[in-house]
């Protein structure tokens, strides 16, 4: 499998997550390549297996130049992406101390939500999608405590969603044979036992075009 990254990181912990989930994939034998989004030309990003697309959160969506880049990508109709976000974590009311519920957080936190709307108007598919949360009253960091296990948790979910794919594929031409497989587009597929699942791993019926050689 080959992914191609792309991140939008101003203050260097988005560019930090995309070293380390390169380094976990590479030790599995997956190529990244990483690139600022600003390297490149969002028309004509460079042929990949799967897209990672990493922004930082601004004012509730992601940062203006991954948005713009977002809406100027021109990749076939079921081109497969993941997205993984550095967003800050959620802060208690100066006034009260309480913490912002999981409804106000998603009212006024949209960066995930308006990615997936620009990446899915295009007809891509997502295979994966999470946040790294920058911890203290500043922007600049440090990444949450544990922030190596979450890219280790989303590498495996990539990956388990990639063999699953390649499971399809090879059973395509044999529909008992796929009747009688285990479902690829579980919500569950490649969850590290006793985390939460995000329901994001929404494999497409059909071969695994993105994963080359099952
Ligand atoms: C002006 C400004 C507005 C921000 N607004 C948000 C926001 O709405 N939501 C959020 O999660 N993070 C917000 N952040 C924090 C960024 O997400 C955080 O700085 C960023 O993830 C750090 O990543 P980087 O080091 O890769 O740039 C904001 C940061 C700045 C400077």
């Amino acid at each position: 499998m080959h992914i191609e990254y792309f991140h939008a990181s101003k203050y260097g912990n988005g560019a930090m997550v995309a070293e380390e989930f390169k380094k976990q994939m590479v030790a599995k034998d997956i190529t990244v390549n990483v690139h600022h989004i600003r390297e490149v030309s969002p028309k004509e990003l460079p042929p990949a297996d799967l897209y990672l697309f990493s922004s930082p959160g601004r004012f509730g969506k992601p940062i203006g130049h991954m948005r713009r880049a977002l809406k100027k990508v021109r990749l076939p109709a079921g081109t497969k992406y993941a997205i993984l976000t550095t967003e800050a974590e959620p802060q208690p009311d100066k006034k009260t101390g309480r913490m912002p519920t999981e409804e106000e957080l998603a009212k006024r936190q949209r960066v995930i939500p308006i990615m997936n709307e620009i990446l899915q108007g295009r007809g891509l598919v997502k295979v994966a999608e999470d946040k790294i949360l920058v911890t203290g009253l500043g922007w600049k960091g440090p990444l949450e405590e544990g922030w190596q296990k979450k890219v280790e948790a989303f590498v495996v979910r990539i990956q388990a969603a990639a063999e699953a794919a390649a499971v399809r594929r090879a059973l395509v031409g044999h529909p008992r044979a796929v009747a009688a497989a285990p479902s690829v587009s579980s919500p569950d597929c490649g969850r590290q036992p006793g985390s939460p699942s995000t329901g994001d791993e929404t494999i497409p019926e059909g071969p695994a075009s993105w994963l080359p050689h099952p």
